[in-house]
């Protein structure tokens, strides 16, 4: 079987391209299509609502592209929209929740997790839903963390803002964690500050690599069998220019090509 047809990716702008490298990284074969909802970047600040009909115009979007899989990049829609999409969809839908969730959950000695994330992701409880369904005596410590996304888009992860915004965020819920979710696209560029401040008895759990890693484990026969290289495609829905400039830091390669669409049915 096997199938040459393109992985969808999509997110509300260029934090998703974590995921995209993950993916790219541990299925270097298959083709992979890329949406960043740009215009409409933040969704983390947005109400479930709006979050929920951007996320199916950004489907619906690589659907018509013919994809074979969506991954759902964005850890709010993830939180807000998944099980809505994986019931309109006739192909697979993975999200960055329980990917994250899973693992921390088989991490944690102290049965302490923290949990990171926008302000939506926090809200929806997502995280702790995911956790507790897999290990039910769990106790999750989340708070939002809103100031990392531009930290990390301003090239400013490691900088000393970031470590003080860092250790200002944490230290509600840092008593007790051994594990912490990054449930953000972004954050997985803080991972140096946060270990700098939470120190060597905390693991850091990275949603973007636990994806990568669902997404080989569902894939099955839809695997493109051609050994050849994929190829990658790029869409945004603003003019592309700091989607290439920020996302070229982002993938540590510089991007180029990305081209301007429209997803929006209002
Ligand atoms: N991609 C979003 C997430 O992972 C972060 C940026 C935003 O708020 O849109 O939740």
């Amino acid at each position: 079987m096997g199938s040459d047809k393109a992985i969808g990716i999509f997110d509300s702008g260029v934090g998703g391209l974590t995921v995209l490298k993950e993916v790219a990284a541990h299925l270097p074969y298959e083709n992979l299509i890329y949406l960043g909802d740009t215009a409409r970047v933040p969704y983390g600040t947005k109400s479930p609502e709006t979050v929920g009909r951007y996320a199916v115009e950004a489907a619906e979007f690589l659907v018509e592209l013919g994809v074979k899989m969506i991954v759902v990049a964005c850890n709010t829609a993830s939180a807000v929209a998944l099980d809505k999409l994986q019931q309109k969809y006739g192909v697979p839908v993975i999200g960055v929740i329980e990917p994250g969730a899973k693992r921390a959950a088989a991490l944690t000695r102290t049965g302490r997790v923290g949990v990171v994330g926008t302000e939506g992701t926090i809200k929806s409880n997502a995280y702790a839903r995911a956790l507790k369904s897999f290990r039910e005596d769990v106790e999750v410590a989340s708070v939002a963390c809103p100031l990392f996304v531009p930290l990390a888009e301003e090239g400013w992860a490691d900088h000393e803002i970031a470590r003080l915004a860092a250790a200002e965020y944490l230290t509600p819920i840092r008593e007790g964690i051994d594990t912490l979710v990054l449930g953000c696209t972004h954050y997985p560029l803080l991972k140096k500050t946060l270990h700098t401040v939470l120190g060597d008895g905390v693991e850091l759990v990275d949603s973007a690599e636990e994806t990568a890693r669902t997404v080989v484990e569902q894939i099955g026969v839809l695997r493109r069998e051609d050994n050849g290289p994929g190829t990658t495609r790029f869409f945004v829905t603003d003019v592309p220019t700091r989607f290439e400039r920020v996302g070229g830091a982002f993938l540590g390669n510089p991007l180029a090509g990305v081209k301007q669409v429209s997803i929006s049915c209002i």
